[in-house]
């Protein structure tokens, strides 16, 4: 048997011999307990950031560097989490964020409230295989009550994307700027979409950050945007019309052995000679460029040489090519997708024939923290405006879906029998437990029994059924695999 250690620190009694750990029935149960409270700590964590009245938290990295932020999935991602039980939230908010983008609070939140149901069933003496299972027929059905409580969303309704977009801002610090924000998202996305797409790849949106200015200048360029600035150092062009821009992979500089060698010159007409053939071998390559009809040229970075010497710029400047360097490997792939201008020390190229479907987002704000944030903000709405392509249903926010399959679930227990209604029972409570903790005041207004669920339709407060339903869908599945967790392992 492999040496076994459980994470817990309570002590417990000391069996020896090759079948120990079966022996000792309480260690599933104390293993399963220490992960769940090692998981709900996770979760206490990032509660208070969760919904408009929610906090934000400020984040020192190992780098000194400081990240004051709203978004559940950057405040986990900082979080060094050691307890394997722990690392699994991290992960689970992680996943709600590939999959839907927004609600990785929330699904962390839900998680919590989960394990708690979960716990007081294990409590009563209910095995964790029946309530796992009982937990996952229960986020099935709570899929369902939600689906049909879901009203469809035509793409060219841009209304309700906005509204959606903007109530994914409401809990960001960047909140009052969302009647500036909402509307780049909607129209960036609403530019990469065809009637019958069925996604988006974020990838074809760059967020350029820029410090200066306000959120307000934030701006959706129409085109492609470059955080370099033109290379002027040889006094060229740093504005050119009717641009034709050439991409370029290699450096214009002189080129370098792979291995250090020496080359001793002993004769000054030697020396003239390696100058000579130097600035030719620029010259021919320069020459080319201008050949191609090219009059900007963007060089990617190079770790090796200079992407562009003194000399080259020299000739570059005499034939009239605006030179832009350093630009990413990663841009290179973004840029090539455009057939392929300049400002607040940013390179534009804008009025492309035949453009790709990219778009480029100038993020603008005093300070990099709020520029950061600025960007998350955007990408969670971003998100769920690709949520909205991806399904096309919105559902109300403000915890009033959240309390309706509360209610629906916890009739459909009372027609269960045994254990299983227990179970579901708890998974109701646990979904209403998560509205009254998390959203606090603001929704404490919300009472189902009174039918006060239109409220928060009229109050303009809609989110992509997507983003609810994946987050109870990954919680769910989270849950269960720590309950059916009964050792643990060290390998080393
Ligand atoms: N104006 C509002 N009134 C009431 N509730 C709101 C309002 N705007 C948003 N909400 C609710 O706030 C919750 C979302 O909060 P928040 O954005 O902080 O967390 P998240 O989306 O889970 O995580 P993150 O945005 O960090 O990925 C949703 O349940 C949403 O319905
Ligand atoms: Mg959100």
């Amino acid at each position: 048997m492999a040496s076994k250690s459980t994470p817990s620190t309570s002590s417990r009694p000391n069996f020896t011999g090759v079948n120990a750990a079966f022996k000792d029935k309480g260690k599933p149960m104390e293993l399963r307990l220490s992960n769940m409270v090692a998981a709900k700590a996770i979760s206490d964590a990032v509660r208070t950031s969760l919904g408009p009245r929610g906090m934000d938290k400020m984040i020192q990295t190992s780098k000194g560097e400081v990240i004051v932020t709203n978004d559940g999935a950057t405040i986990l991602k900082s979080i060094q989490a050691l307890h394997p039980a722990a690392k699994m939230l991290v992960d689970l908010s992680a996943a709600q964020d590939v999959e839907a983008g927004d609600g990785t609070t929330s699904v962390v939140v839900l998680a919590g409230s989960l394990l708690g149901a979960a716990e007081k069933m294990l409590e009563k003496g209910i095995h964790p295989t029946i309530v796992a299972e009982s937990f996952l027929r229960a986020s099935a059905k709570a899929v369902e009550y939600l689906e049909e409580i879901s009203t469809p969303v035509d793409l060219n309704d841009r209304g309700s994307l906005l509204r959606a977009a903007s109530t994914s801002l409401n809990s960001k610090i960047v909140s009052q700027y969302s009647s500036t924000l909402a509307p780049i998202a909607v129209d960036a996305v609403s530019r990469l979409v065809t009637p019958t797409s069925s996604n988006v790849d974020l990838r074809d949106v760059r967020i350029v950050k820029k410090v200066g200015g306000t959120i307000e200048d934030t701006e959706l360029v129409e085109g492609v945007v470059l955080n370099q600035t033109c290379v002027a150092a040889a006094g060229g062009p740093t504005r050119m019309e009717k641009a034709k821009i050439a991409i370029i992979q290699f450096q214009l500089s002189a080129p370098k052995p792979d291995m250090d060698n020496t080359v001793v010159i002993n004769d000054y007409r030697q020396m003239d000679k390696v100058i000579k053939e130097g600035r030719q071998y620029l010259l021919n390559l320069c020459k080319k460029i201008k050949k191609a009809n090219c009059n900007v040229l963007l060089i990617q970075k190079s770790i090796l040489r200079d992407a562009v010497d003194e000399i080259a710029l020299n000739f570059l400047k005499r034939l009239n090519i605006v030179v832009v360097k350093d630009v990413e490997r990663d841009e290179i792939n973004f840029l090539s997708k455009n057939v392929k201008i300049n400002d607040v020390k940013v390179v534009r190229i804008t009025g492309i024939k035949n453009r790709g479907r990219t778009v480029s987002i100038l993020a603008m704000g005093s300070n990099s923290l709020v520029v950061e944030e600025t960007e998350r903000s955007l990408h969670d709405a971003l998100c769920v405006v690709r949520c909205l392509v991806k399904k096309r249903a919105l559902i109300g926010g403000g915890g009033a879906p959240e309390i309706h399959v509360s209610r629906l679930l916890s009739q459909h227990a009372q027609s269960l029998k045994g254990m299983e209604a227990y179970c579901f029972q708890a998974y109701a409570d646990a979904l209403e437990l998560r509205n009254r903790h998390a959203l606090g005041e603001r929704n404490a207004g919300i009472n189902v029994r009174k039918g006060l669920i239109s409220n928060i339709l009229e109050e303009e407060v809609v989110q992509p059924l997507l983003v609810t339903t994946s987050a109870i869908e990954l919680a769910t599945e989270t849950v269960c695999l720590l309950l059916k967790i009964d050792d643990y392992v060290q390998a080393r």
